[in-house]
């Protein structure tokens, strides 16, 4: 998340507005407060916040009041409601007028940073999505797969003829694999390309959020919902949906895509028509679906629906003749100079022999290092910082059993593990969570429960 992330709160409790800004500040937000909602408001005129800490009970205009103006004049804007147990079902209302998440008083501080990070992420994706929609041409056109290796190839090939149909796709491959770029590289190459490619990430929104992100809502769904909104569906009419992360969908979201992918009808929250969008889904996952099938966590005829076509992207470390490939290509399109840093023999064999869990987003991110730290014309070995143990050797935990108070419980282990493993993987929850074999929404659930920090 972008640490200067702009950040409003509004309480009328000035010293709790007051212990709020120093923690924010001390994240690395920047941070403004006000104790009434009619300041609330002047302040969001004058500046673009990225999100909104709102109290409800004020004395002259309320959290609601804020949140309704809110809403109208940048919906952009993540509000995010304070709110005393008491208060929980008024909370909940101000979630069906678009507040985002709420926290209840007195606060977990660490609760609410996540909380905090997840709608700046949900922030980032509207903003994506509209980008996407508005800009797909120009975004398309720089789409460049590169590789050489058979594997990739034979991908390759069948993303081209998938291209042709109109068939549910199904994208499976480790974290930093490749499967957006593939998505766009067939939504490029359809004959939808002059339509949107539009972007959900099941993963990052909450579970009352998707289904109106999905399908829109009806003007009046929700008390005071003043007006219609149109799902992503109905924005990616005749152009392609990319659903990543689909083997998070809950359960009760599940049924309605397959609706939708057996005859393209759907409907908004408070709807009470049938509508109808012609798309193309394209769905990624880094699970095994037949796997959470099998455990009843994915239902059987979504994931046959969906899997008419399936492309499996092989990890880096099954292709290896794409790793110097890649990484030259990286050199030169990463390079903020004309004539790019050339690697040396040595960096060249040490990346030959790393095994890369994050894949090519990471060897992308090896590169972008080097680039900046290498300090002639040539990266040497050392340039890289290749982890020492070169990918396969994982650091073991099994010391952490027992330590001076006697044996550890299974929650200390697994808090242990976890930690440890954010740490390994430079916490990135996508790739620790996948490493981990547990969902991202689990990795989250945990680091609350187990309060890990940074
Ligand atoms: N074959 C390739 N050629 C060039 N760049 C690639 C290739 N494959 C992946 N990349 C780059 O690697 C990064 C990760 O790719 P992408 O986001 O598509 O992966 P992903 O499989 O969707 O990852 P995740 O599961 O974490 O969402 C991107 O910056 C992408 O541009
Ligand atoms: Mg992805």
């Amino acid at each position: 998340m972008p640490k200067n992330s702009k950040i409003l709160v509004c309480d009328d409790d000035e010293t709790l507005c007051y212990l709020l800004k120093e923690q924010l500040l001390e994240e690395g937000f920047s941070v403004d407060t006000v104790y009434d909602g009619s300041f609330a408001i002047d302040a969001i005129k004058k500046k673009n916040y990225d999100a909104l800490l709102l109290d409800l009970n004020m004395k002259d205009v309320s959290g609601e009041e804020v949140l309704k103006f809110t809403s109208d004049y940048n919906s952009t804007i993540q509000v995010i409601i304070l709110t005393a147990q008491s208060e929980i079902r008024k909370a909940i209302e101000c979630i069906k007028l678009g507040a985002y998440d709420f926290i209840t008083k007195p606060y977990n501080f660490d609760d609410l940073v996540l909380t905090i990070n997840r709608a700046l992420e949900h922030k980032e994706l509207l903003v994506k999505n509209t980008v996407l929609s508005n800009q797909v041409a120009k975004r398309s056109v720089g789409t460049r797969i590169v590789g050489v290796s058979p594997e990739l190839q034979k991908v390759m090939n069948l993303a081209h003829k998938s291209a042709m149909t109109d068939s549910s796709i199904l994208i499976e491959g480790e974290t930093g694999t490749g499967k957006e770029l593939f998505a766009e590289l067939i939504h490029k190459y359809s004959s939808r390309n002059d339509k949107p490619f539009v972007v959900i990430n099941c993963a990052s929104l909450p579970d009352q959020l998707i289904e109106s992100e999905l399908f829109g809502h009806e003007k009046g769904a929700f008390t005071d919902a003043k007006s219609t909104k149109q799902g992503l569906v109905e924005i990616a009419h005749g152009g392609t949906l990319f659903l990543d992360e689909i083997g998070e969908l809950s359960l009760s979201l599940q049924p309605k895509l397959l609706r939708f992918l057996e005859n393209g009808e759907y409907r908004r929250i408070g709807g009470v028509t049938n509508l109808t969008s012609n798309v193309r889904v394209i769905g990624a996952t880094n699970r095994n679906l037949l796997e959470e099938a099998d455990n009843k966590n994915f239902r059987r005829d979504l994931l046959f629906r969906l899997n008419v076509i399936t492309l499996t992207i092989p990890a880096l470390r099954e292709r290896k003749e794409d790793v110097l490939v890649l990484a030259r290509y990286f050199l030169e399109t990463k390079s903020p100079v004309r004539s790019p840093k050339k690697l040396s023999e040595e960096a060249e064999y040490a990346l030959m022999n790393y095994d890369y869990p994050g894949n090519i987003r990471e060897l992308e991110h090896v590169i972008e290092r080097a680039i900046i730290f290498a300090e002639g014309d040539i990266i040497t070995a050392d340039d890289l910082s290749l982890p020492t143990n070169a990918g396969r050797t994982i650091p073991k935990v099994i010391e952490l059993i027992a330590d001076e108070d006697g044996i550890l419980s299974m929650d200390e282990i697994e808090k242990r593990h976890i930690a440890k493993a954010l740490t390994y993987y430079r916490w990135d929850r996508s790739q620790t969570a996948s490493q981990l074999g547990i969902s991202p929404k689990t990795l989250y659930t945990k680091i609350k429960k187990y309060q890990i920090k940074q």
